[in-house]
């Protein structure tokens, strides 16, 4: 990024060379200013028209971008005026004048064909045709939020994702060109901001808009295990059970929280469990189904558009967030599930979760979890209110189950 900084435009003019035609631009600029202003009557400039002979070889680029060229430029502006205000300024309800309400919020007085509402994260060659730059449009984006030391296991996992996939890493240890040993590392998108989140870094950097070519979107952690994993085919089971929110099966050696992401031998895919007694107060509802974990999520490209709007910037941990997935697609029950034929193991390394600051004689990670446990009420709190504001509005009794968990 700083090295595309330089090539600004007055980088180019560094060369000595470069100096002296931009002094000698400005010179001739200033004279033929002064002789347009005094030996042009503006009022009868209708017709835009330079005698050739007065301005013999002068640039008008630059004339346009010094500031001793500004009086010129200034003129020059008026004469345009004067030209156009014959045919546009009298009519101002002229259908010349272009609004298009359709085009996106701010952008309605453009025309349509060169407005660009979307973008991606394909690298792009500085030569050659832009219509030939891009050998592979990846249509599946994956992202790691990563610390160097986890280098090994983001690397086995990186590996596991073909080349049609666009590549992510946001790095919260300020490390990045150490990353460069590993070959597809230069083709990653790195994203390095001290100490933050993973869902800080999606509220940031993934806005439905910018991410628009990708079908699907995995936003995972650092410390899973992908021996058992191929992206490829986990996408080939999303695309056949019509998943639209998921999360590959969790190897069940270590302490698990949640029964339903529990890998099973049995089957490609659930969607729905049993859990303890009295935790699913309606089996079609989290944690019983309608529920993955936020460690491993794989989004849709259309579920993505409404989660991405539902994560608030200021509740970084996004707690609560996997219980209210469920409110991004319809029926949930049947759109979010675990894949179970491709799965992973979670090694529970706490690594964010040591960036922490020790406060009052505690451990940073003890912050860091009275954090995520705040920030899961709060989340529930604004649900809850937003939701009854909801209703209020409309004029309708809330219904009961809604903002349970
Ligand atoms: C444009 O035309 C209007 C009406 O004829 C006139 O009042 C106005 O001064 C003109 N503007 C310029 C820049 O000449
Ligand atoms: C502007 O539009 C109105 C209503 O369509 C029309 O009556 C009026 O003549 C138009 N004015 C001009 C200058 O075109
Ligand atoms: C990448 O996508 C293309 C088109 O869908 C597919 O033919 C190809 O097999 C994919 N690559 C891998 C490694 O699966
Ligand atoms: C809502 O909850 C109350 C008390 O928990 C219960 O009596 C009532 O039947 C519930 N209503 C619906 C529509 O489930």
């Amino acid at each position: 990024m700083t090295k595309m900084g330089s090539l600004t435009r007055s980088g180019f003019l560094r060369t000595p060379n470069e100096t002296m035609r931009l002094v000698m631009t400005t010179v001739v600029g200033v004279v033929v200013g002064f002789l347009i202003g005094t030996s042009f009557p503006t009022a009868s400039l209708t017709k835009f028209n330079f005698p050739t002979s007065i301005i013999p070889s002068i640039d008008f680029a630059y004339i346009d971008d010094r500031r001793s060229g500004l009086r010129t430029h200034k003129i020059l502006k008026q004469a345009f005026d004067k030209q156009s205000n014959a045919t546009e300024v009298h009519n101002l309800n002229d259908t010349s004048k272009i609004y298009v309400p359709t085009n996106p919020r701010g952008a309605e007085i453009l025309p349509p064909g060169i407005v660009v509402p979307e973008s991606d994260f394909y690298l792009r060659r500085l030569w050659g045709k832009p219509s030939e730059d891009l050998t592979i449009q990846q249509k599946y984006l994956v992202t790691f939020t990563v610390g160097y030391d986890q280098k090994k296991n983001i690397d086995a996992a990186v590996k596991k994702f073909s080349e049609n996939f666009t590549v992510m890493l946001f790095h919260y240890d300020g490390r990045t060109s150490e990353w460069d040993e590993f070959e597809w590392s230069k083709r990653a998108i790195h994203v390095s901001v001290s100490k933050q989140t993973k869902w800080w870094y999606a509220k940031r950097f993934l806005h439905p808009d910018i991410i628009a070519p990708y079908e699907y979107i995995f936003m995972w952690d650092e410390d899973l295990g992908v021996e058992h994993f191929n992206a490829e085919e986990y996408i080939k089971l999303v695309k056949k059970h019509g998943l639209e929110i998921s999360q590959p099966g969790l190897e069940p050696n270590k302490g698990l929280t949640w029964q339903m992401t529990k890998r099973r031998g049995d089957c490609e895919v659930h969607k729905s469990t049993e859990e303890k007694p009295g935790w699913c107060s309606d089996p079609n509802l989290p944690p019983c189904a309608a529920f993955v974990e936020i460690m491993a999520t794989v989004f849709s490209r259309d579920a993505w558009r409404c989660v991405w709007h539902m994560i608030q910037n200021d509740l970084v941990h996004g707690w609560g967030l996997d219980f209210a997935l469920r409110r991004c697609v319809e029926p949930a029950h049947e759109k979010i599930g675990v894949v179970d034929s491709q799965w992973i193991v979670h090694q529970g390394v706490p690594s964010l979760g040591n960036q922490g600051q020790s406060q009052g004689g505690r451990a940073p990670w003890e912050g860091v979890r009275d954090r995520c446990h705040k920030e899961w009420k709060l989340f529930q709190d604004r649900m809850a209110k937003a939701e009854k504001a909801y209703y209020i509005e409309m004029g309708i009794t809330p219904p009961n189950s809604t903002t349970r968990w």
